[in-house]
Order: structure tokens, then sequence, then C-alpha cells
């Protein structure tokens, strides 16, 4: 079982929006999948809710997955890992953990449980220094704690990214590029990241509308809306590409 932490000090910087695409890329790949709510406005444990409330304009909602479960962090650190212990008898191949804005000793808590720490990197030039601090304190926290311990790798991912920006980082050509988006891409691809990057896509600005992707996409495929279905599975695709590596990461 691997434990994935989504940590970013700043609001509002695509965490659970990040552990929603994971989510998906991961379900959809067959990866028994657990979400884990650290924050105390608990927007990732209250998914499926928000998803039964979301007008679907007359289209019929798929059920919730079943591979997908869902809680809240327990209130202490002996809960979370006898929780933990429990997912892994069960049989949970990933488990996802969404933490709440700022730099508090919970979320730390929730850092040493992980394998995988993953900073989502907005790439813009304001963002660079705050997504330079996270990079800082998480592990700054590896200094706290007996080498023999485990600690997690951390990653930025860089997402909420326009095209112009996966273009040029996939090699596709740096002309659209301006020279600001230029200099802010050189200086993430400095900071250790995952290769997969997040499109800023309305997909996923409204994810918590729609729900698991594949099933989402299989339920607008059926009302023969095409042109959502369409765009639902080309960031699919990539929530797989993103699962996929995430599941392939050595981990200590
Ligand atoms: N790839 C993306 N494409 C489009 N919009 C995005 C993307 N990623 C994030 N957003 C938008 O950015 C906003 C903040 O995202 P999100 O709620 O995931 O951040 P957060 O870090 O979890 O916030 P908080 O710290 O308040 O919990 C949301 O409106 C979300 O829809
Ligand atoms: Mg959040």
């Amino acid at each position: 079982m691997k434990i994935v932490t989504i940590v970013q000090a700043k609001g509002g910087s695509g965490k659970t929006t990040l552990a929603m695409a994971i989510a998906s890329g991961a379900i959809s790949k067959g990866v028994k999948v657990h979400l884990m709510d650290g924050d105390r406005n608990p927007q990732l444990s209250e998914w499926p809710a928000r998803v039964k409330e979301a007008d679907w304009e007359g289209i019929e909602k798929p059920d919730w997955p079943a591979s997908a479960t869902l809680s809240i962090v327990p209130a202490t650190i002996e809960e979370l890992y006898e929780t933990l212990n429990k997912l892994e008898t069960s049989g949970v191949d990933l488990v996802i953990i969404d933490t709440r804005p700022g730099t508090h000793s919970d979320t730390e808590d929730l850092i040493f449980a992980a394998d995988l720490a993953l900073i989502p990197a907005r790439p813009t030039q304001m963002e660079i220094p705050l997504i330079q601090d996270a990079f800082v304190w998480i592990n700054k926290l590896r200094d706290t704690i007996s080498k023999d311990d485990p600690f997690p790798n951390v990653r930025i991912v860089v997402s909420d990214a326009p095209k112009s920006v996966i273009d040029a980082s996939q090699n596709k050509g740096t002309d659209r590029l301006s020279k600001k988006d230029y200099d802010v891409l050189v200086k993430l691809i400095q900071i250790p990241h995952l290769s997969t990057i997040l499109p800023n896509s309305k997909v996923w600005s409204h994810i918590s509308y729609y729900g698991p992707l594949s099933a989402a996409q299989g339920a607008y495929q059926k009302a023969k809306s095409a042109l959502i279905a369409k765009s639902l599975s080309k960031q699919l695709d990539i929530a797989e590409v993103l699962a996929e590596e995430i599941m392939q990461e050595e981990f200590k």
C-alpha cells in the first residue's frame, strides 16, 4: 500500500483538486483507493455528497465507485496508524491524504506517515517562492527525526498549467511561451518533480461536481453528451498517467 500526502501551506494552491485527480486516474486503472481528509474544511471527504447535490442537467449520475472509500483523519496519531494498518489489511492499494493550508503540526504528522509528499505547483512567478518554501519546510522535517526512520520522497506536481507551458515541457516548442513563463518553468524543473503535469481545465475546476472521472465519463458518453465526454476522457487519460507514475515511484 502506498500513502501519498498532499501538502502546500498556501490556501487554494490546488491540493484537493490534485487529490481528486490522482484518485480519478487510480480508480480508472483498477487501483483500490482510500481518500483521507486532513482539512477541517472537509472538501475531499464531502466529495460524494457534492456529486449527489450537483445538477447534471438530466444526465443520469453513476454510482460512487466501490473501489474508492473515504474518511477523515483520525484525532490521534495512534488512531491514524491503526487506521492505515486496517486499510492495508483490507486490500487498499493507495491512500491519498489531503491536508489543510498552513504549516501545522497535524499536517507534519501526515507527512511523516507518507511514502510520498506531493506539492501542487501552479506555474506562475508569484507561486515560485511559495513552492520553494513548501519544499524546504517539508525537507527540514527530515532533520527532526532519526536517520533510520523512514521519510517520504518529496516531489512537486505542476498543476493548473496553461497549454503553452505543457507543450514547452514536452519539447513541443517554446514559441508560444512568454519569457516570464519560460523562467518559471526553468525554476520549477530544478525542484524534484513528477513528470506528469495537470493542465488548467474546466474538468478539474468542476471535479467536485463530476466525481471520479471514469464514472462521469461513462455517464456522459451514455447520455450522448459527446463534447463533455471527450474533455472528461482527455483529462482522465492524463490522470491515469499521473496515477501510474505515482504507483511506480520507487519508495524508500
Ligand atoms: N488543474 C486545474 N484546472 C483548473 N482549476 C484548478 C486546477 N487546479 C485547481 N484549480 C482551482 O483552484 C482552486 C483551488 O483549488 P483547491 O481547492 O484544490 O486548492 P486547495 O489547495 O485544496 O485549497 P485549500 O487550501 O483551501 O484547501 C479551485 O477553484 C480549483 O477548482
Ligand atoms: Mg483543499
